[in-house]
């Protein structure tokens, strides 16, 4: 495109209408979002974390990206978390994404984020588990959640969506209300068994897969003796777990560089030892067959988050909405675009 787009803004109700009931097509999406990053076909760098002195809890990152093959665009995702927020009955997280022509660079889209945002992680996380478990030889059937406030319940939905089924569903969470509240959600489509935990031990003794999706800055789950099992562990929230439990583990994370930031836990053990050897590999090289995950060891997941799957999600939408002819655009948008006036 070699002239100046129109500028469109998606809505988070389009956004909505755009991928739900489509978990597997977005998950699709995902999947060659990985494929195209560990073909080299992406620009990914470190996401930027603007923190506030005062407001230690909160933040805000940016994570800008491109990519090229069949999603061809760049752009940048600004998305906020601020987890006091819940107690007032406001969502955590708030972001919006601007899509980039890959031509003329020029913004020509602004979307609504929060939910493509909790899309893609959650079809990553799904992806994860598919490709693990079925590697491994055996889909689990009992899952536990750790923190169940909106990602949870999204990568439940890709769960579900990407055919997994259970008989036992387990909760827990530091809040009774989120527990209650999640058990609700939960009653509305499962027919297995439904039990909130009072602790975490109990919950993960009890799961083959288990979904870690809190808010906690630290980790809060220490023994390695409650992995025994060998399940496979959902890390989303990245800082649950000891150095010691991922250095007993198979680990595997959307990508090194990234995840070893930060401290999220694989960042701590790697500070711990000095090296980050206990990486096993990334989920590409999963999904390429280059690394085999073990049945007799726990399986962990840590995705940090790629930027490159909010653009591969985003253009997903925007295609969306503009083929169904409902894209809302700002007219005149760009301005003064002629050289000389
Ligand atoms: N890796 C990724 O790509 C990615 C992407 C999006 C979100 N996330 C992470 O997912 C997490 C969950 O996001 P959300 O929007 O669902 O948050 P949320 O605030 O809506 O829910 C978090 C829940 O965890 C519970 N909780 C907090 N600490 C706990 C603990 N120690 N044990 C048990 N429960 C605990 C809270 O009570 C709450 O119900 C966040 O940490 C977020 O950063 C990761």
């Amino acid at each position: 495109m070699s002239q100046v787009p129109a500028f469109a803004v998606i809505s988070g109700a389009q956004v909505h209408d755009a991928v739900a009931g489509r978990e597997a097509e977005v998950t699709r999406m995902v999947e060659a979002a990985y494929r195209l990053h560990g073909e080299g076909q992406t620009v990914n760098p470190d996401s930027y974390f603007l923190r506030f002195p005062d407001r230690p809890a909160d933040r805000i990152i940016a994570l800008p990206a491109s990519v090229k093959g069949d999603v061809g665009v760049h752009g940048i995702k600004w998305i906020s978390s601020f987890p006091g927020n819940v107690a007032n009955g406001v969502p955590r997280a708030s972001a919006v994404l601007i899509l980039n022509d890959a031509e003329t660079g020029y913004p020509f889209a602004c979307l609504e984020s929060s939910i493509i945002s909790a899309a893609r992680t959650a079809a990553s996380a799904a992806l994860a588990a598919a490709a693990l478990a079925d590697a491994r030889g055996d889909r689990p059937r009992r899952i536990g959640f750790v923190g169940v406030g909106l990602i949870a319940r999204y990568i439940h939905t890709y769960l579900a969506g990407n055919g997994f089924t259970f008989d036992e569903l387990g909760i827990h969470d530091l809040s009774r209300e989120h527990a209650e509240g999640f058990k609700g959600y939960l009653e509305r489509s499962e027919k297995g068994e439904i039990t909130i935990h009072e602790s975490a031990e109990s919950l993960i003794r009890a799961s083959d897969l288990v979904v870690f999706a809190t808010v906690a800055g630290e980790p809060h789950v220490t023994d390695p003796a409650w992995f025994t099992h060998n399940p496979l562990v959902l890390h989303v929230s990245l800082r649950d777990l000891s150095p010691e439990i991922v250095l007993s583990s198979y680990n595997v994370v959307d990508d090194v560089e990234h995840c070893m930031k930060a401290n999220t836990s694989p960042h701590l053990a790697e500070q711990q030892t000095g090296h980050r050897d206990f990486v096993a590999g990334t989920l590409y090289d999963v999904l390429t067959g280059a690394t085999t995950p073990p049945a007799d060891k726990p399986v962990v997941f840590s995705p940090f988050g790629l930027g490159v799957l909010d653009l591969a999600v985003a253009r997903y939408v925007y295609d969306q909405v503009a083929s169904s002819g409902a894209l809302h655009t700002v007219p005149d948008f760009f301005h003064d675009l002629k050289r000389y006036g």
